[in-house]
């Protein structure tokens, strides 16, 4: 059978760096994110008696790293579901990929849930959610719905992230500020496996569990403020882990630092918006929505922002009638 999916990438307010287990995607920490409206993947995947290798097209493209990946995470489906057949799988993001807009979220997301129904399988959200982990650790959080916790576990059985709210529970918004196409020249894949080499992950990992508790009490009151100054904090700290790890990470280009100044600047004449950064030059301002359309009309007013994306809280992956091919 034919299946096609569509699902959200996200953005982590508390985010996901480092594993226990390098090959299960087992996270160091626990995280907790937001799906995203405005930047989908749709995946359609087809198990074929006649193929010999599983035939992959992401956007357009057939490259030998993204089809090595996506074999190994239909492997485990197939493995499942006792059936060896390869399958065409045909992929489309409505945004640029690698860039630190977490493609991988979306993609794996869209792959799994699609490939599990092409296959035959009705797996439940959590066991979805396990699944897509061992593809991507951040589309574990892409399965649910709206504002997602993805707790650590200790195996991968106890590791899936879980809806705490729909995504029509608060009306905040994510601003996505495209700075440049530029690929980023270290994989999230490669960066997890240096966190350890940071001397600050340790104070990380002590401290990380009362940041998850604070920003739930910030989710569950709707405090705004307090939420959005812990969210700027985190994505410092993750940067601070990045560029002290050996080697050195730096994903951030002079636009990158030059928006995060001007959110400050903003902020100080009044404008509630916060900046969030992950692997990569693009950079996320969340703002409630009754600001959005100032927060656009600064962000027009910089040269080197050459796209917008204006996010709400989304749906999680879901299976659409729509096929690719
Ligand atoms: O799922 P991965 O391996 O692409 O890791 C995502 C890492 C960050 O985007 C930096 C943080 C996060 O939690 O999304």
């Amino acid at each position: 059978m034919k299946a096609t999916a569509i699902a959200p990438a996200n953005i982590a307010f508390i985010k996901y760096w480092g594993n226990k287990d390098d090959r299960l995607r087992l996270p160091d920490n626990g995280s907790i994110s937001m799906n995203l409206s405005n930047l989908l993947t749709t995946t359609t995947v087809e198990f074929q008696q006649e193929l010999f290798d599983d035939d992959v097209v992401i956007d357009g493209k057939q490259e030998k790293n993204a089809t090595r990946r996506v074999s190994k995470q239909l492997d485990l489906i197939r493995r499942r579901a006792n059936i060896q057949l390869k399958a065409k799988v045909v992929s489309h993001n409505n945004f640029p990929s690698s860039t630190g807009l977490s493609s991988s979220a979306s993609g794996f997301a869209a792959l799994t849930v699609a490939a599990c129904k092409a296959i035959g399988l009705t797996l439940s959200e959590k066991e979805l959610s396990i699944l897509a982990r061992q593809g991507s650790g951040s589309a574990a959080r892409s399965i649910p719905a709206g504002f997602v916790e993805w707790c650590s576990g200790k195996t991968s059985e106890q590791s899936y992230a879980a809806s705490l709210y729909p995504a029509d529970y608060w009306d905040i918004v994510d601003i996505v500020a495209i700075v440049s196409r530029e690929k980023k020249e270290t994989s999230t894949t490669k960066g997890h496996a240096l966190a350890h080499s940071s001397p600050f992950f340790s104070t990380r990992l002590a401290t990380i569990d009362t940041k998850i508790q604070r920003l739930k009490e910030f989710l569950a009151t709707r405090d705004f403020s307090a939420l959005g100054e812990l969210v700027e904090d985190e994505a410092l700290e993750l940067h601070a882990i990045m560029l002290t790890s050996k080697p050195s990470l730096l994903y951030w280009l002079p636009a990158t630092i030059q928006i995060m100044r001007l959110v400050r600047y903003w902020r100080k004449e009044g404008l509630e918006v916060f900046f969030t950064v992950n692997t990569g030059q693009d950079i996320h301002l969340i703002c409630e929505g009754k600001n959005v359309e100032r927060v656009k009309t600064l962000l027009r007013t910089i040269e080197e922002v050459n796209n917008i994306i204006v996010n709400k809280p989304s749906a999680g992956a879901r299976i659409i009638r729509d096929h690719l091919f």
